[in-house]
């Protein structure tokens, strides 16, 4: 079998495809042969060893995995052959708020991930898929997707006529737009490019930003809601973005901040939040409960996860670079086992 590793260290660069042999499954492990691995920013981090933590020597990369169980061991009780399952982010997170040991083990980082012909778990560490939603639609939804979805309504608590500002026509902030609008809410999306604007007014965005041609976006968004500002920010940025996310904020409003396309080291003042008794809620992913919940909606809307383009298993080098170009709207799949 196949599979991508990351050697920190190899002299050909970080990411090697390897041969593999499946090592015997334990009695409360799940075998999939992974059908579609999504790529989100932090893959090219891993990948190309810039990632903010150190990763072990051979780890196997991508959070993101869809695919079918292929052999169980004889304590699973909840999955069998044949079920389509998708891979949980953080597999030890199933409800409520984290602890420590919650959100130890992300996939792709901590553990090995989904860019592999197999990938096993405990069935705690994976969510079985509605029918409605093919494989490369499905891996596109144990990070990006969550992340949105967390960040609206857990965070973020959006109800129907609030209005919701997202950064950037990404994956995590597609989806937001596309969850944002099944509830009711009001988009105001911004992009440093005319023609995805125009692509996320056809997803229902209601106003679209050029960030490059209107710097200033925050009163751009002031003029566009009467001067009140937005209800719920979904930032994905990070420096240079989080000033203007807090000037573009209502009193009382919320920011769910994601990061970290901008970098780390934000220079925005919370005092900004005394004014606006507002606030500012780290996300990091979500857990399983929020994942079901996310499934439900998806398929009682009938929502397709927006897929930029797919790529073969053998171009997954070349996926992951054109990630970090940063041209694509909404995600990028990478097929397996074909
Ligand atoms: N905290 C968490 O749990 C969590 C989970 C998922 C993702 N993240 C982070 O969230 C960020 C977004 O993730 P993603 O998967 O959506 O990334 P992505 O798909 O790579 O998003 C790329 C898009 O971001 C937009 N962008 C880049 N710089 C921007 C800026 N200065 N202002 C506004 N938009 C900008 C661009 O959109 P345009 O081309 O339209 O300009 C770009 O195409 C990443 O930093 C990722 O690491 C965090």
């Amino acid at each position: 079998m196949q599979r991508y590793e990351v050697h920190p260290a190899h002299p050909s660069g970080p990411l090697q495809r390897a041969a593999f042999e499946p090592a015997p499954l334990g009695d409360a492990e799940v075998a999939v042969a992974i059908k579609a691995v999504s790529l989100n920013f932090r893959d090219q981090l891993v990948c190309r060893n810039t990632y903010f933590s150190p990763i072990r020597d051979g780890l196997v990369p991508c959070s993101d995995g869809a695919g079918e169980v292929v052999a169980v061991g004889r304590d699973v009780r909840g999955l069998k052959v044949g079920d389509r399952v998708a891979t949980l982010f953080f597999p030890h997170w199933q409800g409520g708020a984290p602890d420590a040991a919650q959100i130890a083990g992300a996939l792709g980082a901590e553990m090995d991930g989904a860019l592999s012909e197999r990938f096993v778990a405990r069935e705690s560490g994976l969510i079985r898929l509605p029918d409605s939603l093919g494989y490369a639609e499905a891996a596109t939804l144990p990070c990006a997707a969550l992340t949105a979805w967390n960040s609206l309504f857990e965070a973020g608590a959006l109800k129907p006529g609030q209005t919701v500002l997202l950064l950037g026509t990404g994956g995590v902030s597609i989806f937001a737009l596309q969850f944002a609008k099944a509830a009711g809410a009001r988009v105001i999306i911004t992009s440093s490019d005319d023609a995805k604007l125009e692509r996320a007014r056809r997803l229902g965005a209601d106003h679209g930003i050029n960030y490059r041609s209107t710097p200033d976006w925050a009163q751009a968004v002031l003029r566009l809601t009467g001067g009140q500002g937005v209800d719920v920010v979904v930032e994905v940025g990070g420096p240079g973005t989080l000033e203007r996310s807090l000037a573009s904020l209502r009193t009382g409003g919320r920011i769910a901040y994601v990061g970290v396309l901008t970098g780390l080291a934000a220079q925005a003042n919370p005092v900004a939040l005394i004014p606006k008794a507002a606030s500012i809620h780290g996300i990091f992913v979500g857990n399983r409960a929020m994942f079901a919940a996310m499934l439900e909606a998806i398929a009682a809307h009938g929502i397709r996860p927006v897929i930029d383009r797919e790529f073969a298993f053998a171009e997954a080098p070349a996926a992951l670079e054109y990630m970090r170009a940063g041209s694509h709207f909404g995600k990028i799949v990478v097929r397996v086992g074909e």
